[in-house]
């Protein structure tokens, strides 16, 4: 195929351009506004091999530029932290909203499918059971409220304009390349370094949780072989609560317990996000990485990979850290 990947210097849109490149011989576009989460060396190794524009979803001209000569646009562009939504949500109603608005119009003008990539937060919490695509879209962030807000004008080009449109919904991914403002690339990176590890309110929140390389390999799936204007689900094997999460971390680096710190929680903090991807199984696809497999995987990553996380660690990203945590990396 011959795609325009948006956001494609991100964590899972990177993951996903190397797949399609290593695993499928793609003709590869990606077009990246290249934010503090997007970065060229997330595409180090696949670079000769792929065009890359630098420009903004929400910019007709570089999507027109961008999009020239591919059949299909998939979508990963977008403002994706919950905490930055809350101290700053304009950009988020710009990228994930207007963004998408205009990845929608080329698309309709040229006649290409059209992939979004989403997210179980627009279901909001369920305590017990699991989302289903029918379930209501109930987000409670303005992260996860500008993503519903996408998910829908998506579908109404589909009804309205009879666009070929597909949405895959993730649950919460980790692995590498991950920026480490996410729980599980912020606690490793704490814990290699003896910095405390911030848990929010009493550690007891649940994610579902899906290594990048299944999500990326389920969006592909859904490409292939989804029904136009349908929703996919794709969740991950295992469910786990933060500080579970947060203990294996500091089991699998050599850390101390004594660096766990409990913080203010994060205000309309979802208790617990949990998908059922029956849907997207029926048509073949399965997760393959189970839950403690893919965090020591991950784990081994970020120790072997310093070149790529310390130029952030020791950027922009403290400032950030401070201002959020209250107070300075140590290291
Ligand atoms: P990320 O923050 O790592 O990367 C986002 C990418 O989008 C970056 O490369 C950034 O430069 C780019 N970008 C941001 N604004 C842009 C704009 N206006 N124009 C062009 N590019 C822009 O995000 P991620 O974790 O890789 O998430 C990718 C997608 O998957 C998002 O749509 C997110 O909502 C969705 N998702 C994420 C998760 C998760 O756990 N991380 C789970 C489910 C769904
Ligand atoms: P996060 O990685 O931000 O993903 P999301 O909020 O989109 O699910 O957070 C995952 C969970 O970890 C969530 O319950 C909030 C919690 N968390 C902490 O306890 N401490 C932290 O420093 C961060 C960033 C998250």
């Amino acid at each position: 195929m011959k795609l325009l990947v948006c956001g494609g210097a991100g964590f899972i849109g990177s993951t996903f351009v190397r797949l399609r490149v290593r695993e499928h011989g793609d003709a590869v576009t990606v077009l990246d506004k290249l934010t503090y989460a997007g970065r060229r060396e997330n595409l180090h190794d696949v670079a000769a091999e792929i065009r890359f524009v630098h420009g903004a979803i929400e910019d007709p001209v570089a999507v027109a530029d961008a999009v020239a000569a591919c059949d299909a646009i998939v979508n990963f562009a977008a403002e994706t932290h919950v905490d930055r939504s809350i101290s700053g949500p304009e950009a988020f109603i710009v990228t994930n909203m207007q963004g998408t608005h205009v990845l929608l119009e080329a698309a309709r003008e040229r006649g290409l499918r059209y992939l979004q990539v989403s997210t179980d937060e627009v279901y909001g919490s369920i305590e017990h059971g699991s989302f289903s695509e029918a379930s209501p879209l109930q987000p409670s962030s303005p992260y996860s409220a500008t993503k519903t807000g996408a998910d829908l004008l998506v579908s109404s080009y589909f009804h309205t304009h009879g666009l070929e449109t597909l949405i895959c919904r993730g649950s919460n991914n980790y692995g590498p390349h991950q920026y480490p403002e996410k729980l599980i690339p912020l606690m490793i990176l704490n814990a290699l370094a003896g910095d405390r590890l911030p848990v929010y309110g009493d550690g007891r929140n649940v994610r579902n949780w899906l290594f990048v390389e299944d999500f990326g390999r389920g969006i592909g799936h859904v490409l292939a072989y989804g029904m136009p204007g349908e929703a996919y689900n794709c969740g991950g094997p295992d469910e786990c609560e933060n500080l579970a999460v947060v203990e294996r971390i500091l089991a699998l680096t050599g850390a101390d317990e004594s660096l766990i710190e409990y913080v203010t929680d994060r205000p309309g903090h979802d208790r617990r996000y949990s998908l059922s991807s029956e849907k997207l199984q029926a048509l073949g696809w399965r997760a393959q990485v189970r839950f403690d497999e893919g965090l020591a995987r991950t784990v081994d990553w970020y120790r072997d990979n310093a070149w790529w996380w310390e130029p952030i660690r020791s950027g922009a990203y403290r400032d950030y850290y401070e201002r959020h945590y209250g107070r300075a990396l140590k290291t």
